[in-house]
């Protein structure tokens, strides 16, 4: 092949360079113009009788936090013939909306006229009981559900949207997601600027808490196989199935499977830890969140889990000597249904560090650590985690 001369060499290097440097241009253009999201969201996934709804008051009582609990009960209550898996993509867009604060997307759920009491547990978000939503407490109070129902209901239902625009930070509870892949595509909209916590418990602890509210999970846990039939007595671990393989989903899409730019979105939390280190684990969630943790509020967290202040009572979420509650199947559980429970859920219990007893002597022999330090949160919470948790250990 004959040489290039220099000049045709010279003008091939200017013309790419020019090309570079449009190519630049443009896309550094492109970043500009892309809307950068005005709010933070965090949705906090975890499944029934987890202590989701202590972890949602934790978030639901900060000043800069718009929190709804489980908004995608209205998509399963009016869609209940339906499978988890079919209603996933409702429940996700119904999460969009919320978290763009455009409430709209409840005329599909809520009938007309309606006001703001119409929200499913509208009472446990602060923000709907605090000005713009309801004048009779301060923002930056601690407002119990109870206080909050009997003042604040009559209020239209605009004022749901209206507050929810003046908040730093939208923060959604959810029981009825099953997987993450359903929600990277909220991870990736640029509109969006979203965290999970992923919020776990030992199902054994779980599996005992749900058999005293059967009755109310019923619904739900018919959706949740499915609309499968089992014997009644296979139910419950049915069920649990599903909620433990989800988990075990959950956690290897989130710690694995998401790409890099997106893994810093991901936080897994078991919530026994949480009641071990209160202080220590809500300051780890609030960094997460981008919220301060101000001394107000390290002050309430303090009250609620050593049972004084606004505590168990007026959240019943169990937070007082939930040290003692979270080992309450240990001592109510039937031995018979641990094993049979272990193995439905064996490989979510290895993955999340909850050990297996293996004899009815070691399930009711208190001095039996069942919770595993060392297999915890492998990646995120070797570095910031376990200092945060010593730390906290003197208090
Ligand atoms: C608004 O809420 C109150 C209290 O919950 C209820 O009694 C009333 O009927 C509601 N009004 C409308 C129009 O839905
Ligand atoms: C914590 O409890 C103390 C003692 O009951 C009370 O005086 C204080 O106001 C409480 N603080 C918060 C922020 O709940
Ligand atoms: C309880 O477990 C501890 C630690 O494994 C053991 O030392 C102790 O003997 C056990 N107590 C009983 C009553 O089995």
């Amino acid at each position: 092949m004959a040489k290039r001369s220099t000049l045709e060499v010279l003008l091939i290097v200017v013309i790419q360079a020019a090309a570079l440097v449009y190519f630049l241009q443009l896309h550094s253009r492109n970043i500009q113009q892309e809307p950068k999201p005005a709010q933070a969201h965090v949705l906090i996934l975890s499944s029934w009788r987890s202590g989701s709804s202590f972890v949602g008051q934790l978030f639901s009582q900060h000043p800069d936090v718009f929190y709804l609990m489980e908004p995608a009960w209205h998509v399963w209550g009016t869609m209940h013939q339906n499978s988890a898996k079919v209603l996933h993509m409702a429940v996700r867009d119904l999460i969009r909306s919320v978290f763009q604060c455009d409430m709209s997307v409840f005329d599909a759920y809520i009938v007309k006229p309606r006001n703001k009491s119409a929200i499913f547990q509208w009472e446990t978000s602060r923000a709907l009981c605090s000005p713009p939503a309801c004048t009779s407490f301060h923002r930056s109070d601690i407002i119990s559900k109870y206080s909050c129902k009997t003042l604040c209901g009559r209020y239209p239902f605009g004022k749901v949207e209206e507050a929810c625009k003046t908040y730093s930070h939208v923060v959604l509870k959810e029981v009825r997601f099953f997987n993450l892949r359903v929600l990277y595509p909220l991870l990736r909209d640029p509109s969006l600027n979203l965290k999970i916590i992923h919020l776990v418990r030992d199902p054994r602890a779980v599996f005992c808490s749900r058999e005293n509210v059967a009755g109310d999970l019923a619904r739900d846990s018919r959706i949740a196989v499915g609309h499968r039939s089992t014997s009644r007595d296979e139910e419950p671990y049915a069920v649990m199935r599903e909620i433990c393989k989800s988990h075990v989903a959950i956690y290897q899409e989130g710690s694995q499977a998401l790409p890099r730019a997106l893994q810093d979105r991901y936080l897994l939390v078991r919530y026994e830890d949480l009641t071990h280190y209160p202080l220590a684990k809500t300051a780890q969630l609030y960094q997460f969140a981008g919220l301060d943790f101000t001394p107000h509020l390290q002050a309430w967290v303090h009250n609620i889990t050593h049972g004084k202040g606004l505590g168990i009572q007026t959240f019943d979420t169990g937070a007082r000597n939930a040290m003692q509650v979270a080992q309450v199947w240990r001592k109510n559980l039937p031995y018979a249904k641990i094993t049979r429970l272990q193995e439905v859920c064996k490989e979510a219990m290895e993955l999340l560090g909850y050990k297996l007893v293996w004899s009815e002597e070691d399930q009711k022999n208190m001095t039996v650590d069942l919770l595993d330090v060392e297999q915890l949160l492998p990646k995120q919470d070797r570095k910031g985690g376990t200092t945060a948790l010593s730390s906290a250990s003197g208090s």
